[in-house]
Order: C-alpha cells, then sequence, then structure tokens
C-alpha cells in the first residue's frame, strides 16, 4: 500500500527513542540566533511550528561547539552553559508537541571566517581555501587544537543532554571540521589523525567513543556523512564513506544521517551500475537506522527512499515552504508547489525576517 511506511512509527533500538512517523526536518542554518548564539523566539518558533505540524523528528541547525567554530553571523551556539536555557526551551517545546529532539553540533573548521571568529581559522592541514572571495590561510590543528575540539564536542553533548533533548547529530557533512578530516583534500597529516581511512576517521570516531562515557544510554549520537563528492567538498571516496559507516556501527553509533543532496540516486563512483546509493549503505550497515536527506519533495519520493533502505526522511526546502508537509503527504496526489515561495508565503510558514534575508541568497528559492 503506497504510502503506509512513511507513517508508521520508528524505535531507535539502543536508546528506545521513538518517533511516531518517518518523518525528520533536516538541519537547517536560518541565521535567528542572537549575537552570543543563544536561541531567539523566531528560531524557537520555526522549529516549533513544525513539530505542531506532525514532523516526528526535529534536527536544529548546525549549532557551534567551540567558539572559533562559528561559521556564520546568527548561528546557534552549543558551546557554553549559557546557551542551555534558550535550549531547555526548545526541547521542552519540541517534546511537547510530541516530537523528538536532536541538536545537530559542528565546528567549522576552515570554514569559520577569521573576521567572525577574532583568530585564525584551523583545520587538518595547512591550506589555502579554495573558492574564498578572498584569499584565506588556513592553519594546521595542534594536537592541543585536537583534544580541545574533542572535549568542546563531548561538552555540547552533554549540554544538549542537560537541555533535555532527545540526542545530538555530529555535522561530519558539507566541507566543515569533521569533513576537513576526513577528506584526502584538506587532510595530509602524517600522524594518526591523517594518511589511511582510519586515521582520518580517528576524530569522529574518538568524539563518538568519548561522548558515549559522558551521556547517559538514552541518549542518542548520531552522525550526519556525506558519502562522496559534490560541490566544492572534495575529497571523500564512496567505498571509505561505507567502511566509515561500518566501523561507526561497530561502536553502536544510534543512527547515520546520509547527505547526498540527492536521496535516490546512483553513487557518482558506480553510476553504471543498478543499485541506488541508499542500497550501498543498507547492505554495509543492516543494524543501524538510516536517515537520508536530499530533493524529497512528495510522498512518493518518501516511500521511494524508505524502499532502498533508509528508515526515516529528513525534509528540507519542502518543509521551508511546508510547514505541513506531514499532513500534505497524507493524499496520494499531493504535489508540492516548488520555488520561488513568496515572502508572505514564507511568513505565514512561520519564517522571521532574518531566515527569510538569508533564503534570499539561495538562487531561486524568494520571489523577486
Ligand atoms: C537554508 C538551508 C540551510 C541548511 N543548513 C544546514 C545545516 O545547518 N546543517 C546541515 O547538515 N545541512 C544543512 N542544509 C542541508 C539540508 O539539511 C539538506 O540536506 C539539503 O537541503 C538537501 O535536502 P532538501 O533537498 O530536502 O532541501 C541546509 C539547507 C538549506 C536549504
Amino acid at each position: 500500500m503506497p504510502h503506509q511506511k512513511l507513517f508508521t512509527s520508528f524505535t531507535f533500538h539502543r536508546s528506545q527513542k521513538q518517533m511516531h512517523n518517518r518523518i525528520a526536518l533536516a538541519p537547517m542554518t536560518n541565521m535567528q540566533s542572537h549575537d552570543d548564539g543563544t536561541l531567539s523566539e523566531a528560531e524557537y518558533e520555526w522549529l516549533i511550528r513544525r513539530a505542531k505540524e506532525g514532523f516526528g523528528m526535529i534536527i536544529t541547525c548546525a549549532a557551534n561547539v567551540s567558539k572559533d567554530g562559528q561559521g556564520w553571523p546568527g548561528e546557534l551556539g552549543i558551546y557554553e552553559d549559557k546557551h542551555i536555557e534558550g535550549l531547555t526551551h526548545l526541547a521542552n517545546g519540541i517534546h511537547a508537541n510530541g516530537s523528538l529532539g536532536v541538536v545537530q553540533i559542528f565546528h567549522g573548521g576552515a570554514r569559520s571566517p577569521q573576521e567572525l571568529i577574532g583568530v585564525q581559522p584551523w583545520s587538518a592541514s595547512a591550506h589555502e581555501m579554495p573558492h574564498a572571495k578572498v584569499p584565506v590561510q588556513v592553519r594546521a590543528a595542534t594536537i592541543e587544537d585536537i583534544h580541545r575540539v574533542i572535549e568542546d564536542f563531548v561538552a555540547a553533548a552533554v549540554r544538549a543532554e542537560k537541555a533535555g533533548f532527545d540526542g545530538i547529530e555530529l555535522h561530519g557533512a558539507h566541507g566543515y571540521l569533521l569533513h576537513q578530516f576526513l577528506s584526502t583534500t584538506t587532510n595530509q597529516r602524517t600522524d594518526e589523525w591523517g594518511g589511511s581511512n582510519e586515521n582520518r576517521s580517528r576524530l569522529i570516531r574518538t568524539i563518538v567513543q568519548k561522548t558515549k562515557a559522558a551521556v547517559s544510554q538514552h541518549f542518542m549520537i548520531g552522525i550526519r556523512l556525506s558519502p562522496e563528492d559534490k560541490y566544492t567538498f572534495q575529497g571523500i571516496d564512496f567505498d571509505e564513506s561505507l567502511q566509515l559507516a561500518k566501523w561507526l556501527e561497530e561502536d553502536d553509533i544510534d543512527f547515520i544521517h546520509v547527505s547526498p543532496w540527492e536521496a535516490l540516486k546512483k553513487p557518482e563512483k558506480y553510476l553504471d551500475c543498478e543499485k541506488f546509493l541508499l542500497e550501498y549503505f543498507r547492505e554495509a550497515i543492516p543494524n543501524t537506522p538510516i536517515i537520508v536527506a536530499g530533493n524529497i519533495w512528495s510522498g512518493a519520493d518518501a516511500e521511494k527512499a524508505l524502499e532502498l533502505g533508509a528508515d526515516i526522511v529528513a525534509l528540507g526546502k519542502v518543509a521551508i515552504g511546508h510547514a505541513n508537509w506531514p499532513t500534505l503527504a497524507k493524499d496520494l496526489n499531493f504535489q508540492p508547489t516548488q520555488p520561488p515561495y513568496s515572502v508572505s508565503h514564507l511568513e505565514k510558514q512561520s519564517l522571521g525576517p532574518a531566515f527569510i534575508a538569508y533564503m534570499k541568497r539561495w538562487k531561486g528559492f524568494v520571489e523577486e
């Protein structure tokens, strides 16, 4: 029966946390936090509206774990205890509406602008940031930087649990610090943090292991991964990504969130093969819940992703334009309107002015 699975509940086996359907809100930066990283009412409204409208899991935008890991102004912070109060308000609101709440935590690494963080950005290896408007010199991480950032990730997860969230998602995708360590383009280290896939994966695996030791068993630790090269994010091999996923399954991670920007695609490395990218992941990690995001618009797209092996779909752009997607998608004939959306439509979808201004920077998203 079509659309049957999307509206069934899902239980994460390690934590026993339950989602009332298979629909998650994808993590989306919305530039609405206060300058000090504390939560704003506009950000609360945008997320809580989606919890109210039936999304089974709300994943926040990327929140920075260290002060020098901020990626842009108006970003949500989780690097100090002062952030816990706003996060608690958010977690309570999400739970009051029956959804699970997950904070996406990250460090920008090379992609944290110096003018924002006040110090030189750092990454796995020293390099000049490619594709930057003005040349940016990035320094290589010292061993102290690596140990400090591990502690910062762990402390951020502890804050998320204190605030009442159900889990965290490590942002290992889209070219930020954890991705920079995985990538052979940005990681040319010759110590234990670079070189082989095992060494390049060490930062992520260490964070997972140390976080596990610091939070309760019911608190979920997931990760978002870019499985292959995309846009300006290079240096990721598909088979190495599958291997990393297998290691993370051995490490008993709660979920892997695959972010190929196109959920229903074949891997670039194996375009001539029969199998879809999701099927490779399903085979590699039979026992780990998989979330997938990327150009899922209709209920039929979502069902197809579930058929290919995902357990949960995460919705980005369509969820910005349709706060009530979970209700709309129950109609088998529902076809969402595509961007551009008018400003008044976006206001009705609970986007505040800062978010709408940001979406104007996404080509073709907001009507001129
Ligand atoms: C406005 C906007 C902000 C985003 N911010 C984040 C982010 O903070 N963290 C992240 O992992 N992905 C981010 N993404 C990527 C989305 O989570 C999602 O993977 C991507 O948009 C593809 O899904 P979609 O086609 O349903 O939009 C963002 C996407 C959009 C449109």
